[in-house]
């Protein structure tokens, strides 16, 4: 069976005839794993209405831009960031020359435009409306932006005519989207990735440690895992699910961190550290729970080891990448960082927004170059994270 566990797919229908066969659609993604949320044009709502959509995504269905009780639930921009892949499906010629021309004016189109998700496209419409100049010119605007277009099939239409323009079926565009996240462009590769917190312990109750909720860390895992690598995740005390084909080791403190990736570093292709390490451990531990005798007591730390550091001294080091949340000038901390632990790439972030946050703005920091990601969610950008890794493993061989 196909799946999209996980996947939150974001479904934009428009007003056509085949908007009956999204009821299917949704359930079929639902029993695939996926969550769906659904927005609809207004057109839309005459073809199915928005209650069964609801009843079947278990979502409220979005339908108004300018709608202040669904943008208090959950804002456009945030739905924007939230998908993992926009689907329009049906999207009608109208709605496709709209998308064209990057028009905002109602709440599907909106997302549309904001979000940095993939976006696929279900063209369904009147044979002679889908072999229009028009039409065709803007799908291939469309194309030459990484749209993807799926279908439309060839048949017998509503309208009575035959020929073009069926939407396609709902099993075939479960297919097509389950085929986009299963790319397979790292099959073969063996990937190891540290993440969460770390905890070091003070006495057996007490422990120092940090907010990093291991959400980043954990998608890029399962991205890694469904692009086809081998990932060996080495994970600090997080309350998440080990994602789908991914061996999880379970560790609390920064020395078996990083004990536990040497372990498994041989042969790896990539390490990616994003691991919230304490750069510090209480210098002694207290065999018994420190009592609270005096009003000051003085804690003493030593330096724990630089896990990813030591993979980068490795001889036969793999492409080592490293993240940075900083609060204050980022891109130039993050930058000294990728110099001082001889790392090959580094994913600077913001440490206020970041930790726990389900989505992250990135910068990617080579050493002979510098980007700007928009803010997405840890799904999306983990994608767009590996495809960076994948080039410069590409470029490696
Ligand atoms: O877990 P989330 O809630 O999703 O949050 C994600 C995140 C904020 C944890 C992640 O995006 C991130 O930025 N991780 C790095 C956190 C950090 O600030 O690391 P650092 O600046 O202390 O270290 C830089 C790099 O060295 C990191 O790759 C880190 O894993 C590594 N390091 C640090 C110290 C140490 N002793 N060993 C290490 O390997």
């Amino acid at each position: 069976m196909l799946s999209l566990t996980n996947k939150r797919i974001l479904l934009g229908v428009t007003g056509g005839i085949a908007a009956y066969k999204c009821a299917e659609l949704t359930r079929l993604f639902i029993k695939a794993g996926a969550e769906v949320r659904v927005a609809m044009t207004k057109a839309a709502t005459e073809f199915i209405t928005p209650l069964t959509m609801q009843a079947l995504s278990g979502n409220r269905v979005h339908l108004d831009l300018l709608d202040t009780e669904a943008e208090a639930a959950m804002g456009h921009i945030e739905l924007a960031r939230w998908a993992d892949l926009v689907l329009i499906a049906p999207a009608t010629a109208d709605f496709i020359a709209r998308m064209t021309h990057g028009q905002a004016d109602d709440i599907l189109s909106t997302l549309v435009l904001a979000t940095s998700a993939p976006v696929a496209v279900a063209p369904a419409m009147n044979q002679g409306m889908w072999s229009d100049v028009a039409t065709q010119s803007n799908l291939s605007a469309l194309r030459e932006r990484h749209y993807h277009i799926f279908g439309p099939d060839t048949g017998e239409q509503a309208c009575g005519d035959v020929g073009p323009g069926r939407m396609m079926e709902p099993e075939q565009l479960l297919q097509e989207c389950a085929g986009l996240f299963e790319t397979g462009h790292l099959a073969g590769l063996k990937f190891v990735i540290t993440g969460g917190p770390t905890r070091e312990a003070l006495d057996p109750v007490r422990f120092i440690s940090n907010h990093s909720s291991g959400k980043m860390a954990y998608a890029l895992a399962a991205e890694a895992a469904v692009a086809g690598a081998q990932v060996i995740l080495v994970s600090g005390p997080v309350h998440l699910p080990t994602p789908n084909g991914v061996t999880r080791i379970d560790v609390e403190s920064a020395i078996e961190m990083l004990q536990a990736t040497l372990d498994n570093i041989q042969a790896a292709d990539a390490f990616i550290g994003v691991a919230a390490v304490a750069d510090y451990r209480p210098q002694q531990f207290s065999a018994e729970k420190i009592k609270k005798s005096s009003d000051q007591i003085e804690l003493s730390l030593v330096k724990n080891p630089d896990i990813i550091s030591e993979i980068a001294k490795l001889k036969q080091r793999p492409l080592v990448v490293g993240f940075a949340a900083e609060t204050n000038n980022i891109v130039q901390n993050g930058r000294e960082k990728l110099k001082n632990k001889k790392l090959d790439l580094l994913f600077a972030n913001n440490a206020t927004e970041t930790f726990d946050s389900d989505t992250i703005s990135v910068t990617v920091i080579s050493p002979d170059a510098e980007d700007e990601l928009p803010t997405a969610n840890k799904n999306v950008v983990a994608r767009k994270l590996l495809q960076l890794i994948s080039e410069r493993l590409n470029n490696r061989q």
